[in-house]
């Protein structure tokens, strides 16, 4: 038995990266799945590649998870075309790294926009029915950045907190509804984000070999590593894990030094 037999998934930010490795291993372990992403050419062309690995039920819905309208659309969408929604994932997410004081309002808006006010936006969609039919699991993608600071990479770290945050209030508030919330903090994985970060740096060879030293591994995660978290929470494999938060990350949060 496929261990998302039956259920019906949402994914944000499931066009690429993280987002769509979860999408995949949701729709092998048999869900149906909605990929609720901004970029919609890229999420049709992730929803057809993964269609046709597995056979699934797939849709691709264009959504801004910054827009609480948009979000709650995607979600009717999803409910008509599969039934409902009963595991969410809140992946969709944007690096902002920016030093504190030469930050514009811009940067810190934008950041919070998708990072925390996202998050917040994809729970209150789904939360009604899920209250009403007393199961479902939400699985929020925070980031080791969520207890762990970097000089120089604000706001970002403030708005996972944020996330842990939610997903603790939210996982205690209807717990007795037995709707489950629950985060991955995920450390370095081998996505766009982080090639662009990497591209960014002024030796990017140097950056990526920097950032692979710094790995008790010695080598950064694949976005199927997260996936394969992500369907044991939001599996009923996990039925009493609630509020809490999996870091995925080699170890590298737990070494003391670099
Ligand atoms: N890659 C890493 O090393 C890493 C580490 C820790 C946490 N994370 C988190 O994992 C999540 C996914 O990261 P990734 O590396 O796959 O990033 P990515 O940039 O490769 O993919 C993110 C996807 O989200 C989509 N998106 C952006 N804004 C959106 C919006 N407003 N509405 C809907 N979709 C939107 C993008 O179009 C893109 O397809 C993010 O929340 C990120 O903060 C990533």
């Amino acid at each position: 038995m496929k261990r998302l037999a039956g259920k019906a998934a949402l994914v944000t930010g499931a066009g690429r990266g993280i987002g769509a490795a979860i999408a995949l291993a949701f729709a092998r372990e048999g869900a149906s799945v909605v990929l609720a992403e901004l970029d919609i050419d890229t999420a049709q062309q992730t929803a057809a590649h993964i269609k046709a690995q597995t056979g699934a039920r797939v849709l691709a819905v264009r959504t801004d998870v910054t827009q609480s309208a948009s979000v709650q659309q995607a979600v009717s969408e999803a409910e008509q075309a599969f039934g409902a929604v009963d595991v969410l994932v809140n992946n969709a997410g944007i690096n902002v790294f920016c030093d504190p004081l030469t930050m514009t309002d811009d940067d810190w808006r934008r950041c919070f926009a998708v990072d925390l006010d996202g998050v917040w936006n994809g729970c209150r969609a789904v939360l009604p029915g899920m209250v009403e039919r007393g199961t479902g699991s939400i699985v929020n993608i925070a980031s080791t950045h969520a207890f762990k600071i970097i000089p120089g990479c604000f706001p970002y770290p403030v708005a996972k907190h944020g996330v842990i945050g939610l997903t603790r209030a939210l996982g205690i508030e209807y717990a007795p509804r037995n709707v489950r919330v629950n985060a991955i903090a995920p450390g370095y994985i081998e996505t766009q984000l982080t090639h662009d970060w990497w591209n960014e740096q002024p030796d990017p060879a140097a950056a990526q070999q920097a950032t692979l030293d710094l790995q008790p591994m010695k080598r950064i995660g694949r976005p199927e590593e997260v996936a394969m978290t992500a369907v044991f929470l939001a599996s009923d494999e996990a039925p009493f894990i609630n509020a809490s938060c999996i870091t995925v990350d080699g170890g590298r949060s737990a070494l003391y030094h670099d």
